[in-house]
Parts: structure tokens; sequence; C-alpha cells
């Protein structure tokens, strides 16, 4: 990374800032409220495409540069957005051919937003002109703190433009017509393809796709839009521009982009987050969001979007209670967020987010959500010193590794898979809650990453692998590392194809056993294991050839078989999880092995008393926060300055509170406050 968005010595706050929503007199309000929150940041420009180019080719951004000027003599720094996620009206007239086709052939138009094929020459052409207009005028503003290249890149394109685009692909990755035949087992089903004009992308078809089609699909739908990225990435470049680049990754649920390679494109990695779950799920969440984001920049990163006031749950927007806000804020900053970022400033008047959350609620700044705000702010400011990374980037030790990579969830998204409950996002997400329950910090892992600074090495339900990744887990453990390895991974190779003999072919080697049958569980059904724990969803015939097996099914047809197996190699070991554990014998198996490991939790016993320890590590010291999420008051000892209250070496903290510690001593316990 050769730029740092990163303001030495303070976390950015504020949001995504739509002031063209509003007229003159509100910005000024807005202006007010921003200095009264201690709002350092905002995100601007990210939909303002018809604002800023009402016709094509003439620009009108007036506007823009006054409410800069505003915001910069307000010592408000921005991010600003290119506005390319929402072409405007004008541009499906002009352009029909640049809209994007969904699977069944049916064109989608404006009225929302995203509305662009990204193959189009057009649109390519048009996201170009309109951010080398951007970075001629605004490129070398001090008020700039980064570039905020598009939004949430993943509208999927499956008309002629992305067809044209995706034979190129194709033709680049396999040479020749017949080695793509081979690669996509095109002997079935009478799909072989005579010339490369009949391959298109998956189309609706009459019944199951083509496996290796779809994951190529996705491969080559985030290498295109990837191309998109750097193309405006070179436009601002030719302006002379130096600000950092980004473009804000989506989580939880957004599967279109091979992260690692968007992140190696990037000065700094950003992420939109949002909770999906009300209860003690989604703190973890907030811990799994912020791993995978700091783990994908390498260190420190930045929460572009939060929500401030809501979690939506379903088809309902339960409210996220001000401390939850601030608690949840805190918590992305302990593992490595550099910002509090929010969508959004001021909720809208109207449009079709005009009740999604907002630092600004409808009723004003005289509300308790926006005074929360105010809370945030002043604490951000109080723990400042926290945002000055270590030298080496890593604000954060784990000895755990998760394994992640898109592809794992593109090619468990194949159809007709043994059981298509399995989900390759709710798996990791499993195995991230079962640590975090355990209060044990983790990574998570590129195939090929550095595996050998972690002790534990996690893979679940990657169910296909290429030969790199499996060289990789192997060196690891032969060097000593100890690998888990859950059910249905490494089954196929990365074109979809079975490793025949037994599964998991391609790791039955490294795991000493051959699998031969998968066996799902009908929805409801439990197996128990002989060690007491319980398995669901899916069981599997193992044999052992070379491990041995460190517990066995207990009843139907499994009686007596291996269930968990490990062998040994050297110094170090893999384990193979044949079911689903349920979460609390994942919890309990994950707890076992860490210990035996010799891996302990941040604070032991913390996270019974529903307290989540996290330690961050900062350029003149560690910080230990704390994040109580219970419902009892806790009694904290140990030797250092809580920034937040300026409390010394012991204090209680209430249920709900945040301490962020700078730390003389590592040494901390947290016990139950009844009776202090
Ligand atoms: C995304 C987008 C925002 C907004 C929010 C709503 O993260 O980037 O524009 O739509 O979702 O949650």
């Amino acid at each position: 990374m050769s730029h740092s968005p990163f303001a030495p010595g303070r976390f950015l706050f504020g949001g995504d800032y739509n002031p063209e929503q509003w007229p003159r007199e509100v910005w000024l309000e807005d202006i007010e409220l921003m200095k009264r929150a201690k709002v350092n940041t905002v995100t601007i420009g990210v939909f303002s495409w018809a604002m800023l180019e009402p016709r094509e080719g003439e620009f009108d951004a007036g506007w823009l540069d006054d409410i800069i000027a505003l915001l910069t003599d307000a010592g408000v720094g921005f991010f600003l957005a290119t506005p390319t996620a929402s072409p405007p009206p004008w541009f499906t007239i002009a352009h029909p051919d640049a809209l994007p086709l969904r699977a069944d052939g049916t064109p989608v138009l404006h009225g929302s937003r995203d509305t662009y094929a990204i193959s189009a020459p057009a649109y390519r052409g048009a996201a170009r002109r309109v951010a080398r207009f951007l970075g001629e005028r605004y490129g070398a503003h001090p008020g700039l703190r980064g570039w905020h290249i598009h939004n949430e890149y993943g509208t999927i394109d499956h008309g002629p433009h992305a067809a044209r685009a995706f034979r190129a692909w194709l033709s680049e990755k396999y040479g020749t017509l017949e080695n793509l035949n081979d690669a996509w087992y095109t002997a079935f089903w009478s799909q072989r393809y005579d010339n490369w004009e009949e391959v298109l992308p998956p189309q609706q078809t009459q019944y199951l796709h083509n496996p290796a089609q779809v994951v190529d699909f996705k491969r080559f739908c985030s290498d295109e839009m990837l191309a998109a990225y750097g193309e405006q990435v070179e436009e601002i470049r030719a302006t002379g521009s130096a600000a950092p680049v980004t473009t804000n990754f989506m989580l939880p649920t957004w599967n279109h982009l091979e992260q690692w390679a968007w992140s190696d494109a990037q000065d700094f990695v950003s992420v939109d987050h949002y909770l999906d779950t009300a209860g003690p799920d989604g703190e973890a969440h907030v811990a799994y969001g912020s791993d995978l984001t700091r783990s994908w920049a390498g260190g420190p990163w930045v929460l572009m979007e939060q929500n401030a006031t809501g979690i939506r749950v379903g088809d309902r927007t339960i409210v996220k209670e001000p401390d939850r806000m601030i608690r949840n804020s805190v918590g992305y900053i302990a593992r490595g967020s550099q910002s509090s970022l929010f969508f959004q400033w001021r909720a809208g008047a109207a449009g079709s987010e005009m009740w999604h959350g907002a630092m600004v609620p409808h009723v004003g700044g005289d509300s308790r959500s926006y005074e929360a705000i105010v809370r945030l702010g002043e604490m951000l400011e109080r723990i400042e010193e926290v945002a000055e990374p270590p030298a080496d980037g890593r604000v954060l030790e784990a000895e755990i590794g998760i394994v992640w990579h898109a592809e794992g969830w593109w090619s468990l998204e194949t159809p007709h898979l043994p059981n298509e409950a399995l989900d390759y996002a709710d798996e990791v997400r499993a195995t991230h809650r079962s640590f975090w329950r355990a209060g044990l910090p983790v990574d998570f892992v590129r195939p090929g990453g550095d595996a050998q600074r972690y002790r534990l090495l996690v893979v679940p339900a990657l169910y296909a692998m290429n030969s790199d990744t499996v060289a990789w887990i192997e060196e690891y453990v032969a060097a000593g590392g100890h690998v888990i390895v859950s059910f249905f991974s490494g089954v196929v190779d990365s074109s979809q194809r079975v490793v025949p003999g037994g599964y998991p072919g391609m790791l039955r080697e490294l795991l000493g056993i051959r699998v031969e049958e998968i066996r799902p569980l009908v929805e409801g059904e439990r197996l128990a294991l002989a060690d007491g724990l319980v398995g669901e969803l899916w069981s599997e015939r193992v044999h052992l050839e070379g491990a041995e097996a460190t517990t066995t099914y207990t009843s139907g047809s499994l009686a007596g078989a291996p269930a968990i197996t490990r062998r040994a190699h050297g110094a170090g070991s893999a384990v193979y999880v044949s079911t689903r554990l349920t979460p609390e014998s994942r919890d309990a198996l994950l707890a076992d092995v860490a210990s035996d490991l010799g891996l302990r939790p941040t604070v032991e016993g913390a996270i019974a008393l529903g307290v989540e320890a996290i330690r961050r590590r900062g350029a003149a010291s560690d910080y230990l926060f704390l994040l109580h999420h219970g419902s009892a008051p806790v009694r904290v000892e140990g030797g250092g300055v809580d920034l937040v209250t300026g409390a010394e070496d012991a204090f209680t903290l209430e249920p709900g509170g945040v301490a962020v510690i700078r730390e003389a001593a590592a040494a901390w316990s947290i016990t139950a406050a009844t009776g202090v």
C-alpha cells in the first residue's frame, strides 16, 4: 500500500453525505451538527452522477465546489466517490445496449440504481470520463482524504457485451476450445462447443447449469469489475492526483468479488458492514466482519458504512440502541478499523432508503441517536492515540487462521450438491463464532498465504481446491502446523471435477482417510458421537488410511465408524471432521483443540460474563478493548489506564459499556462485580 488515508493519531468519523438531496439551509445546519459531533470525514458524490453530468459530456460541479468549500472551512475532510454505480436516465436512452441483462434476458432499466452493463464500452467510456473530470477538478484538493471508486461492485450482466468479454477471458484461460470443453465436462448433456460464438454466460436454461461454467463466470465477473475499477484509478492517476484509492466491499452477503485480489489492487481496504441479527450473534458478527476485512487488508482498514440506528432482520428494522451503536463502533476499531463511518449522515426525506438509519434522524439533532453520535465523537477523540498503528501494521496478533476464499463460496453455490442447505458463508461464520465465544483472536488466511505464523489453521467446507492450495496445506502441516479440515473440503478440483477413488480426493493423503459415502442428514436429524459431540446436516462413511479415529458415530448405519479423525505428521497434525457439528459441539471441539495447543483467550473468563476482550497493538503501546455485551456489572483489574474514563488499574464496567485500556501490563482479571 503506497498511500495512507489514515491521518496519524485520529480516527475518521462521519459518513456518507448527500447534500444534493437538500436545500442549502440544511447544508448549514449539517455543518453545525457535524462540528458539534466532531465529525472529521464525509463521503460525497456516491450517487451524484445525474447532478454532476446532467447531460452527456456536460458537467456541472458548482454545487460540489460549494459544499466542498463549506466542509473544508469547517475542517471536515472528504472521500470523493466516483458516481458510476448509478448512471443517470440519459445514459439508458443514449446507450440502450449498455444496460445489464438478467439471466433470463430481461434488461434492467433506470429508476433505481446500478443499471449498467459492466462490459459495455459505452459504460466504461462514460465511467472513465466522469472519473477523469473529478480527478482534474478535485484531485489535489487539501481536504481530499481519498478516492471512493464506484459503490459496492457487484452488478452482473448476462448480455452480449458480457458474452463477448467472457469468451475473451475464457480464451485467455484455456487457449483452445478443446481445453474448455474438457474443463467444463461438456460431454455431459450434449453441451460440447464447436465454435467460440456458442459460448455464453450462464443464461436462463431449462434445468441445472453447468457447474464449471457457473464458477468460471463468477471468476470472470470479478476480474471484469476489477478491470473497470482499474480504469477509473488510471484516469484519476493520470490527472496527477496522489490521494489513496479504495472501493467499498459489502458484507455479509455480497459474493461477487475475489476479495484477496481486489484488496491487492487498493491503497486501503474499506467495507460496508450491515448486521443481520439483533441478538448476541450480531456482536459476533461485528467481530467476523472486522476480522475478515483486516485480513484482506493485511492491517488497518476503513469501515466505510454501518447503520447508526437500525439492524435489518428479515423484513423489519430493529432499533440499534445508542449504547450498542457505540459498542459496535468501538468493536470495529478494536479489530483494526481506522474509522467509524456510517451510511448515512442525514436520513433521507424521501426515496427508497428514507427509512434507513442515519447519524441525524428525521427528527433532527434533538434525538437520542444524534446525542449518541456526539458521545461517540467525544470517545473517538479520547482514544485517538490508538489510531497510530505499529510499524509492522499488525494491529492484532492471532495464532489461529481460518482459510477463506470466494471460490469456496462460488463452488458451493453450484447446482445439485448432495445437501444444498450447506452454505459456505454460514460455515465460515460459524467457525469464527466458536472462536469468538472462546475469546480467541483469529485471522482469515488466503490459500497460499503466510500460514506459518498460525499455530492452528481451519479449513471450513472448501469444496473446490487447486493443487497449489493442497500443497500449501501439506507444507504447513509438514512444518509442524495443525490443521482442522471440515467435511466436503477438497472434493473437487478448480474445474469442479471430482477426484475419483474416494473423497476428499485432494486431501486424502494429508488426512489419512478415504470417504466412501457422503450421507446428508434430513432436516432436524442429529447424530450422536461417542465423545458426546453431536452432528447435524451431514455425515460421511470414513475409512482410516493412516489416521486414527478420535471419535466415532454411535448409531444407525455409521455406528462405530470414524466421525472425527487425526493424522499426525511429525510435530504437526491434520484433523478431519466428517459431520457438521452443532454450535455447542463446534464450540467444544475448537476450544479443546485450541487449549491443547496452549492457546489462551485474551482475558480468561471474560466472555462467560458477556465481556468481549480484544488486544489491539499500537505504535507506542498495546490497548485492551473491553466491550460489555452482558447484563451485570463486572470488576476489571490489571495494570493500565482506561482512555474512555481515565480510570486506572481497577474499575467497574457497566453492562453495555466499553473500556479502551492503554496497557501497562498484559495480565487482567474480569470477575462478576456483585459484592465488590
Ligand atoms: C449499501 C450502500 C448504500 C446503502 C446501504 C443501505 O451499503 O452502499 O448506498 O444502500 O447499503 O444499507
